[in-house]
């Protein structure tokens, strides 16, 4: 008896299972037909993705789960029926693995699309979707007008469904793990194509095929460049080096990004300019809140980085606009997803269910001051520049080659925030003690 319910709950469950997986499609696409209301929508899967050699609307990809390229979703608000148009080769070789759409032919799209046109007053189209606006022309007569679906998909896409926390949780924390693994197994003399290579293993040991962007392992000189991505410097005793990664899994991408002395112990000018990095990130971190706008948090991180490179002497002036830029190279955040960079923009309040990453860094190329009058030739006066110069630089020398990002992935939750990333170590002593661990990778 107590064996058949048991039996006949586990069936329960493996049905609610499987119904789940069709979830998040079906219910973005009712969320998509309480926008279109009575008329039709048409998202095709035309683009590219900037890393993957793949074609892909990810707002196709978003509302569908299928890969086909160059099929056509086509969504019949009054009838609520979505239906998938793909091309026979695409029928063939991807069988869908949720329920949420119909499928068909593409060859039939034109006339069925033809059909159910006669009854719609708006057709909302995705335009990224590039749909032939030329062929459909005829038929399109009766419309009174086309709207733009592309700002609602991508206002659904910047908040995380629980689906896709799963997802990003995973290739979040399994980004974190190749980082502590390169963090043990970090010794001077190791070439930084080794780390890559340490953290290609760890990612796909973990089933994350791809990546979210190249990896940059970054040493010595290497470091102060924001964008690097060789990997095939042999690192020194003294470098300081810089991890961006995010492994990939279901295409969700993770963005997490470390820096620590390869020998495992930190120089005091590498200790000032990271604990000033650390502070800054924390400091934004701590005020990403729901309701807040998001460019708070990145003016309290440059208002820290302001404090501390003038109390270092790395700046003369703490009320000078052009200063308070002058070291910073990037921006501080964006949106995390199913691409590194993903829609949601760079401005707006923080909602709960937001991904966004908190990125402050501070980078000391031995050029950047002999190059500074070049960059600021049309904006500051050059003897401003000379003066500047003259009393950084005795200061400046002592950080040179040193470059720091601490990079955290931050959920926003009804309370406050969770940072998804938190498994890789980010305090001095943290890091210092993991790095004096073996890891499988040390010979
Ligand atoms: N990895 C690119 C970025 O941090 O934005
Ligand atoms: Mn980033
Ligand atoms: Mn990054």
């Amino acid at each position: 008896m107590q064996l058949r319910i048991v039996i006949s709950l586990s069936v329960v469950f493996l049905a609610i299972g499987l119904f789940a997986q069709n979830e998040p499609y079906t219910e973005r696409q009712i969320r998509i037909y309480d926008e279109i209301g009575e008329n039709l929508a048409i998202i095709k899967n035309s683009g590219r993705d900037y890393v993957l050699p793949m074609d892909i609307n990810w707002n196709y990809y978003y509302l569908t789960g299928d890969e086909s390229e160059g099929a056509i979703l086509l969504m019949n608000g009054r009838t609520k029926t979505s239906t998938i148009y793909k091309t026979q080769a695409e029928y063939r070789r991807r069988m869908p693995d949720n329920e949420a759409n119909n499928l068909k032919d593409l060859k039939d799209f034109n006339s069925d699309l033809m059909l159910q046109l006669g009854r719609t007053k708006t057709l909302w189209v995705d335009y990224s979707s590039m749909v032939n606006f030329e062929e459909l022309g005829q038929r399109m007569q009766n419309l009174e007008s086309i709207n733009n679906l592309a700002p609602i998909i991508h206002n659904m896409r910047k908040i995380k469904d629980e689906h896709e926390m799963e997802l990003l949780s995973y290739a979040i924390e399994t980004t974190a793990a190749g980082l502590r693994e390169v963090m043990k197994a970090a010794e001077p003399g190791m070439n930084e194509k080794d780390f890559e290579l340490i953290l290609k293993y760890k990612f796909q040991k973990a089933d994350c095929e791809h990546l979210g962007f190249g990896i940059q392992a970054a040493s010595g000189p290497n470091a102060t460049h924001v964008h690097y991505g060789n990997n095939d410097r042999q690192t020194e005793k003294g470098d300081m080096m810089v991890f961006d990664v995010g492994a990939r899994f279901a295409y969700y991408t993770a963005d997490i990004s470390r820096s620590f002395p390869v020998s495992g112990k930190f120089t005091k000018e590498q200790k000032e300019i990271y604990g000033l990095v650390l502070k800054a990130q924390k400091a934004a971190i701590n005020t990403m809140k729901k309701g807040v706008n998001i460019q708070i948090p990145a003016n309290n991180a440059l208002d820290v980085l302001n404090q501390g490179l003038f109390e270092l002497g790395l700046i003369t002036d703490s009320n000078s606009g052009w200063q308070k830029r002058f070291w910073i190279q990037h921006g501080f955040f964006h949106h995390i997803g199913l691409v590194v960079h993903d829609v949601g923009g760079y401005g707006g309040i923080l909602e709960p269910g937001m991904i966004i990453t908190m990125e402050p860094g501070l980078y000391f190329p031995a050029d950047y001051l002999e190059s500074a009058k070049r960059r600021l030739s049309r904006s500051v006066d050059s003897a401003e520049i000379d003066e500047f110069i003259k009393k950084v630089k005795p200061i400046f020398n002592k950080y040179i080659n040193i470059g720091v990002r601490i990079e955290d992935d931050v959920y926003i939750t009804e309370n406050g925030n969770k940072v998804i990333s938190k498994g890789v170590p980010k305090e001095i002593d943290e890091i210092e003690k993991l790095m004096k661990e073996t890891s499988l990778f040390n010979n």
